[in-house]
């Protein structure tokens, strides 16, 4: 019988060994005289435990991890005889970490070889296109929309109202742009489905082109993540191989059809119309809205721009139901988030769970704390425009409306950790120089703020005139959150006063609050 041995292919993965293990794990297959199949896999997302190898049996898949290339031998022997190892992990889908998730986006994340089309479809792949394709474009806005998505990139919008307003726009072309941009700090999610299940993404992009008409997608990937742009190359390739893409989808006589773009990795082009921008060719500045890019957007045609989770969740709302989808979550934030733990946490890698659970559970239960067994002291959430939460509001469950009340976002689902040793003076200069550095230039509050929000930093952290320059920057946040054109000016106060209102003590003595000087 054939050893089947899977091994991720994940960049997060290969970073820590991967590709050496599964080459160890070759010659030790070859030593043997046992038929061997290494399939190359996505990452589970335990990323503590990577690289992280798996070998089929009839009980389910066993995983071994973290592997080097050294302990190849005595796993693959493990492997192939089922004795015991000390770097067995037992039963992948029974390892608490996993088994405590709801895997709707990332079911099949670590499971199916990314490169087949075939092991897509053997695990339920294509079931939402198939449905969507007979159903047709209201059938579809309706179950979208019943479903309550929100967008995953960051601001939450309801994904069917951003469908049907595309759908609803009458042109000769319009266009489904996948935002694969994925800059916020501590965030790999887009990356990591992309690599281990690229063909969930192009179905969700496909699904979004039969409901509002558009019959060309692209999708818009940073440079630093070429193993992303590899596997949606090579996922793009074999779909239209399969007919799953091209003139004639799925024989249903509609075309659609993908091409990956990529961006040279400003945080920027990460903005809608920046990146729109940046795919026709220009600097990536941001445009001003109105018009929406749903009206107005790629070459001036109605586009439906979506971050690659968005449109990952849609191939299962289709498949199984808005009700099943909407039957998670709390409030009006349904469904399933997937969430990267980062930083200094001691299991970090990606939780995708229903919306409702609790940050301190996150980071003290999931996470396991900090990596360097210090005391969490902040986290930052949501991005380099997320506020800092410190231990006191490990309460907020993990709902757009509940962070938003606390002063907050979750944005793309990104949790970084710190540990005391943190100066939360440092973040809060640190989110100014990062707007200062990353600005596109076109509004004086973010391009000019920014650096100014600098200066005062330094002030206070010098001890010069504390009080008045805490007014000052006080002051200065206000400006840049309603005067900004854009998020990455109007969001960058979130994690300056969060900063300063929970460590007043960072920021000197907590100096008194005075009105800026007139
Ligand atoms: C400065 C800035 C950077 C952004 N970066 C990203 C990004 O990397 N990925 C993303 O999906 N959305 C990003 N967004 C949000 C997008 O503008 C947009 O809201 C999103 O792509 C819409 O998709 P969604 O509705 O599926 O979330 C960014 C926004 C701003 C202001
Ligand atoms: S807020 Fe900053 S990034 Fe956004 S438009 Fe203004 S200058 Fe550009």
């Amino acid at each position: 019988m054939t050893v089947r041995i899977h091994v991720p292919r994940d960049a997060g993965a290969v970073a820590v060994g991967a590709d050496e293990v599964a080459r160890a794990l070759w010659a030790a297959a070859d030593r043997s005289n046992e038929a061997v199949e290494i399939v190359r896999t996505g990452s589970r997302g335990l990323y503590w435990l990577e690289p992280m190898v798996e070998v089929a049996t009839a009980q389910g898949r066993i995983a071994f991890g973290p592997v080097t290339p050294g302990d190849a031998p005595s796993v693959f022997e493990a492997m192939r005889t089922g004795a015991a190892h000390p770097l067995k992990l037992g039963i992948v889908d029974e390892i608490p970490w996993l088994k405590r998730q709801t895997r709707l986006t990332f079911a099949r994340c670590g499971v199916v070889d990314p490169r087949s089309v075939a092991d897509y479809r053997a695990h339920g792949g294509y079931e939402g296109l198939v449905r969507a394709l007979e159903r047709g474009s209201d059938a579809i806005l309706a179950e979208v929309t019943a479903s309550s998505l929100r967008g995953r990139g960051g601001a939450g919008f309801p994904t069917g109202l951003k469908w049907k307003t595309v759908a609803q726009t009458g042109a000769d072309q319009k266009y489904i742009v996948c935002n694969a941009d994925e800059g916020d700090s501590g965030t790999f999610a887009d990356r990591m489905i992309m690599e281990g299940d690229p063909f969930v993404v192009i179905e969700g992009m496909t699904i979004a082109g039969v409901a509002v008409g558009a019959t060309k997608g692209y999708i818009y990937i940073r440079s630093e993540y070429p193993h992303a742009i590899a596997a949606m190359e090579a996922a793009i390739a074999a779909a239209r191989e399969d007919g799953a893409l091209g003139p004639d989808v799925c024989r249903s006589g509609r075309a659609f059809d993908i091409e990956v773009r990529v961006g040279a990795g400003a945080y920027v082009c990460g903005e809608e119309t920046a990146l729109l921008e940046s795919i026709e060719g220009r600097r990536g500045i941001v445009r001003a809205k109105p018009p929406l890019p749903a009206h107005r957007g790629l070459f001036g045609k109605p586009t439906v721009i979506n971050n690659v989770l968005s449109f990952a969740a849609v191939p299962f709302i289709l498949a199984r139901g808005a009700e099943a989808y909407a039957a998670f979550g709390m409030g009006r934030s349904r469904g399933t988030m997937p969430i990267q733990l980062a930083g200094n946490v001691k299991r970090g890698g990606l939780f995708e769970v229903a919306f409702g659970i609790t940050l301190g559970e996150l980071v003290d239960d999931v996470g396991g704390g900090t990596a360097s067994g210090r005391p969490v002291r902040a986290v930052q959430v949501g991005g380099p425009l997320g506020a800092y939460f410190p231990r006191a509001l490990f309460d907020t469950p993990f709902d757009y409306e509940a962070f938003a009340a606390r002063d907050g976002l979750i944005g793309h689902g990104g949790i970084v950790v710190f540990d005391d040793t943190v100066d939360m003076a440092k973040q809060a200069r640190f989110a100014f120089a990062f707007c200062a550095l990353e600005s596109c230039g076109k509004c004086t509050p973010c391009r000019i703020g920014s650096t100014r929000g600098v200066e005062t930093v330094d002030r206070i952290r010098a001890g010069e005139r504390a009080a008045d320059n805490v007014a000052l920057l006080e002051d200065l946040c206000q400006t840049m959150k309603f005067g900004s054109l854009c998020a990455l000016g109007g969001f960058t106060p979130y994690p300056v006063m969060s900063a300063l209102k929970h460590f007043p003590e960072d920021f000197g003595a907590a100096p008194p609050r005075r009105q800026a000087a007139e």
